[in-house]
């Protein structure tokens, strides 16, 4: 596995796999790779003839200079669980490859970044997108890999690519979860052993709403208060838990078929978030 950290280096082994006709896909993480990183790794080798990850703990998407410090950084692992994995290049560039010199460009996308995360963390979805793009630019991907937890992130990065025509295609992985259906996130790492055991319950909690939208057991609005509740009681301080058209992410009215239940709530000073999507038969 090449261990690249700047650009430069990165564009000579690209354009040597390019000449060769060979395809590119993209895995962007911020590292302490856990086995839901791993199944996008492996769905990308599948698709494409050499896999690229990056490692970048993006200081701009963090709006707690804390939550950027302390987040995990487990590097040697890291590069371990890749190298076995089968990826062809690594790329961990340092903050000033990537902030080099004043910033005068920023990716905003609009609309969806208002609402859920966005409302909860002002400014996230702009680091977010802005890395991408970025990230996007320096590899040049045919394809990129996500994890449908960060589903708002998701549609954050479609959007983006849509608009500003980047020519890659988007590809969303289905949630990886630990046996208790906790969603694998770097952030579990923080939970003590007791809101590790009781963070299942935000996955539980999400599947009893799912089952009361299908069995129409109350409207949206009584479902979700009721989620909202549920949590409050188990311990949680819940940010949002919403039941919404999978498109655009706005509230669910009756009609809509394709939807998604998003949750976000704290855990100690762990910040979760999940989602469970379903659809409706009219
Ligand atoms: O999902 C993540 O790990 C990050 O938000 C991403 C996409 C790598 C951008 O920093």
């Amino acid at each position: 596995m090449l261990n690249i950290k700047t650009i430069k280096q990165l564009r000579v082994d690209i354009k040597r796999w390019r000449m060769a006709g060979e395809s590119i896909a993209f895995v962007p993480t911020m590292g302490n790779l856990h086995a839901g990183h791993l199944q996008l790794v492996q769905t990308a080798k599948q698709q494409a003839d050499r896999v690229v990850v990056s490692i970048f703990v993006n200081p701009t998407q963090f709006n707690e200079q804390d939550d950027f410090t302390n987040y995990p950084r487990t590097i040697d692992a890291d590069v371990e669980k890749l190298q076995s994995a089968g990826v062809a290049m690594l790329y961990m560039p340092e903050r000033e490859e990537m902030y080099s010199c004043e910033v005068h460009t920023k990716v905003s996308v609009r609309t969806v970044t208002e609402i859920h995360c966005g409302a909860s963390r002002p400014g996230h979805f702009d680091g977010v997108a802005t890395v991408v793009c970025k990230l996007f630019n320096i590899v040049q991907p045919d394809k990129a890999f996500f994890g449908e937890k960060d589903f708002q992130q998701l549609l954050v990065i479609r959007t983006m690519v849509a608009d500003l025509n980047c020519p890659v295609d988007i590809i969303g992985i289905a949630t990886f979860r630990e046996t208790d259906g906790l969603a694998m996130s770097s952030r579990n790492n923080h939970l003590t052993k007791e809101e590790r055991r009781q963070g299942a319950y935000l996955y539980q909690t999400l599947c009893s709403a799912k089952q009361a939208v299908l069995e129409q057991q109350a409207s949206f609005a009584e479902i979700e208060k009721t989620s909202l509740q549920a949590l409050s009681e188990k311990g949680f301080i819940p940010d949002y838990f919403s039941i919404c058209r999978r498109h655009d992410l706005r509230a669910a009215a009756i009609g809509d078929t394709q939807l998604i239940i998003l949750a976000a709530a704290r855990l100690g000073s762990t910040r979760l978030i999940d989602n469970i999507q379903l659809e409706l038969i009219l």
